[in-house]
């Protein structure tokens, strides 16, 4: 009976029509490692169909082996087959998040993709332009989500997958130009309302590994070529282990 469960966690796998046989390799050890994967969005470059079908096929044997957690992100709207790259993945075994939940061994997982906003004082306000409206209010919406699907949520541990970040810490060493492109802070008020373990994202390839909200959740930025860069030689994932009631484990729920 385990009483740790070990969370592994990357993002922007950006699987291209070129990647077949490259994504694989990188996960060849994880099931010695990890209990569970985390994949933070941009799961394809462009949104095509094939490429997600390539990406399925790399992460047969991972799915085949632990249960593997996902969010889409932009990336994967590209070309507006999202709903088609739903369906592909979760055929393959995926566990798409979008509102909706997962239980293991007492823990939740929840996750929506998230949007664009900024940070704290200088967030964008809904103010002016109707355009400016409307990019705001999907920020909103996507935190709304977000906190409902905590909501659902009553076991006693939360993660939280998205892909942008909800804080700004971990997108400190991206250019402060396209900070607000990179998340929202609607997002972390969210995480705030809530009791949560810890928080994934990815989408700031150059950001930080590392935050904290304001009610001291760790905040991890998974991005896959920070991870290169943070565990260089190193298979490219983060793990957190979190601790677990034994006697929780055993019946997986979707909800
Ligand atoms: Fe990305
Ligand atoms: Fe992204």
């Amino acid at each position: 009976m385990k009483n740790v469960l070990r969370i592994a966690a990357v993002g922007d796998l950006h699987c291209r029509l070129s990647s077949k046989g490259q994504i694989a390799p990188l996960f060849a050890r994880l099931s010695e490692q990890a209990d569970v994967l985390l994949l933070c969005g941009d799961l394809t470059d462009y949104g095509l169909l094939e490429e997600a079908r390539i990406l399925a096929d790399e992460l047969k044997d991972v799915v085949a082996r632990i249960p593997t957690i996902t969010v889409l992100g932009n990336h994967d709207f590209e070309s507006g087959k999202q709903v088609e790259l739903l369906h592909l993945f979760s055929d393959a075994g995926l566990i798409l998040l979008d509102g909706n939940c997962y239980e293991t061994c007492g823990i939740g997982f929840t996750g929506v993709k998230g949007f664009a906003g900024g940070f704290d004082r200088r967030a964008l306000k809904p103010w002016g332009e109707s355009e400016i409206k409307a990019f705001v209010e999907e920020s909103r919406q996507e935190a709304a989500r977000l906190e409902s699907s905590l909501a659902l949520l009553s076991t006693p541990q939360r993660i939280v997958l998205l892909h942008y970040s909800p804080i700004r810490a971990t997108v400190m060493g991206e250019s402060p130009e396209i900070f607000p492109f990179l998340g929202s802070s609607e997002l972390e008020a969210a995480l705030n309302r809530h009791a949560v373990r810890a928080v994934f994202h990815g989408h700031a390839h150059a950001g930080s590994p590392e935050g904290h909200t304001q009610r001291n959740v760790p905040v991890y930025n998974v991005a896959l070529p920070l991870m290169r860069k943070l565990y260089a030689g190193q298979p490219p994932y983060r793990i957190v282990e979190v601790t677990v009631n034994p006697d929780h484990c055993g019946s997986d729920t979707t909800c």
